[in-house]
């Protein structure tokens, strides 16, 4: 670490929390693209994306344009309609065909919305407490709620029951991928089915540790959450808006939930989430209750003009189909690189431009070595390289313009480092 990073960051040391500066290898300055650089002028590759949000990487001149020109005319207009809305609501709902939503957006992040939906559902039911379910696995924020559903305590308005993620390489009924008959999916049924559940709150593909589930576990448990009457929401915060190579990642699986929840693909990086429910959730609220849907920061017309300009580049720039080709390139590299290093690399695994990363001590034993996750995300940021650190789990979540070339770069470094590590 050089002085002029050491000087900032013994001077931000008076204001901020230790595990902040503790944890600051580099200060940033500037960003382009895929790419940012830090005060010493190093340059960083960005396989982080801002924890999956900056879709266009940094400094997209297009979208700074729609956001200042928007808010250099109009600022908040709370509860009041704004003529830009409907541009942005026809864009979206192009990836809704022949469903039936209503939109409600939220100038916050991921777990308001969470939270908002989990509500909306206990509204629609009366008022009633109902029984819900979500993945052991899943992670859905750190609002009060949010965080009530990792430890599955109880709260008035829901009571939660845990559910094994469908986790192929640490199968929850001890099988292999190859041979099993998706016990899984039986797995769940069954907790749903003791635990009564009314409501299952899930993430299609598990973000926090990059869980895809397997083929057909969605419409077997699509069929019986239809069967039983069990409400779906989908927290696509972090899948969803492209990251996958889909906009809706629910509708894929030949799911239609009841609530949809995306964030983290809408704005490139600013606060804002939205909640897309049935319109007959939606419009069990009448005109007289003015206030239901309302937050401070709902639908502000600067980041409406953002969201709208975000969907215009994805279909402009056949982002998607991007985002299904870096895919591949992305889930090759790695499987190559597992390959190189098959005792300490348990596993590799993603869907579109979310990826993972698994460290073990050893094959056989499988056991999660923190240690060198941690090392080998120290080595890469050394090398120029930015990862997303979770224990013994990196994951890869670069933007989604992201080039051939850039990709191939990051797969490099990523490979270089983790010999570095393992040779040392
Ligand atoms: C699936 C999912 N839901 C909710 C959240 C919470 O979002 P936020 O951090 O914006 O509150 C996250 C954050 O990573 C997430 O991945």
């Amino acid at each position: 670490m050089d002085s002029q990073t050491k000087n900032l960051l013994e001077k931000l040391s008076r204001y901020l929390p230790m595990c902040e500066i503790e944890n600051a290898s580099h200060i940033v300055r500037g960003g382009d693209g895929s790419w940012y650089t830090d005060v010493e002028g190093r340059r960083y590759l960005d396989f982080s994306s801002g924890i999956f949000t900056n879709s266009f990487g940094h400094g997209d001149a297009e979208l700074a344009r729609a956001l200042t020109e928007c808010f250099s005319t109009l600022a908040n207009i709370h509860g009041r309609r704004w003529e830009g809305e409907l541009e942005f609501c026809e864009r979206l709902f192009r990836y809704l065909p022949g469903e039936d939503y209503r939109v409600v957006p939220f100038g916050d992040g991921g777990a308001y919305a969470v939270d908002r939906a989990l509500a909306e559902l206990y509204y629609r039911r009366g008022c009633e407490t109902y029984r819900l379910a979500v993945f052991n696995q899943g992670f859905h924020g750190k609002t009060i709620a949010a965080r009530t559903l990792l430890s599955h305590a109880e709260t008035a308005f829901f009571l939660p029951s845990g559910i094994p993620a469908p986790y192929c390489y640490r199968c929850p009924c001890g099988k292999e991928r190859a041979s099993c008959q998706m016990e899984c999916a039986d797995l769940a049924i069954s907790c749903m089915s003791r635990a009564k559940t009314e409501v299952f709150l899930m993430e299609p593909v598990l973000g926090s540790a990059v869980i895809a589930p397997p083929e057909g576990y969605w419409e077997e448990l699509g069929r019986f959450c239809r069967s039983r009457g069990i409400a779906l929401i989908a927290d696509e915060v972090l899948v969803g808006g492209g990251r996958l190579g889909r906009y809706i990642v629910s509708q894929s699986f030949g799911l239609s939930p009841e609530v949809i929840l995306l964030s983290k693909g809408l704005t490139n990086g600013l606060p804002q989430s939205l909640m897309l429910l049935k319109r007959e959730i939606a419009d069990h609220f009448l005109a007289q209750m003015m206030w239901h849907y309302s937050a401070t920061y709902i639908w502000v017309p600067a980041m409406i003009a953002l969201m709208t300009k975000v969907l215009e580049k994805i279909e402009r720039e056949s982002i998607l189909e991007n985002v299904l080709q870096r895919g591949v390139q992305l889930s090759n590299g790695l499987s190559e690189i597992q390959r190189e290093y098959p005792e300490r690399i348990g596993d590799v695994r993603g869907m579109g431009l979310m990826a993972a990363v698994e460290f073990v001590r050893d094959k056989r034993s499988r056991t999660p070595d923190y240690a060198l996750g941690q090392a080998v995300f120290r080595q890469a940021e050394k090398n120029g390289l930015e990862l997303i650190p979770g224990g013994h789990i990196l994951r890869i979540g670069p933007p989604l313009n992201i080039s051939e070339h850039d990709m191939a770069l990051g797969i490099n470094l990523l490979e270089k480092s983790i010999r570095e590590v393992l040779y040392a």
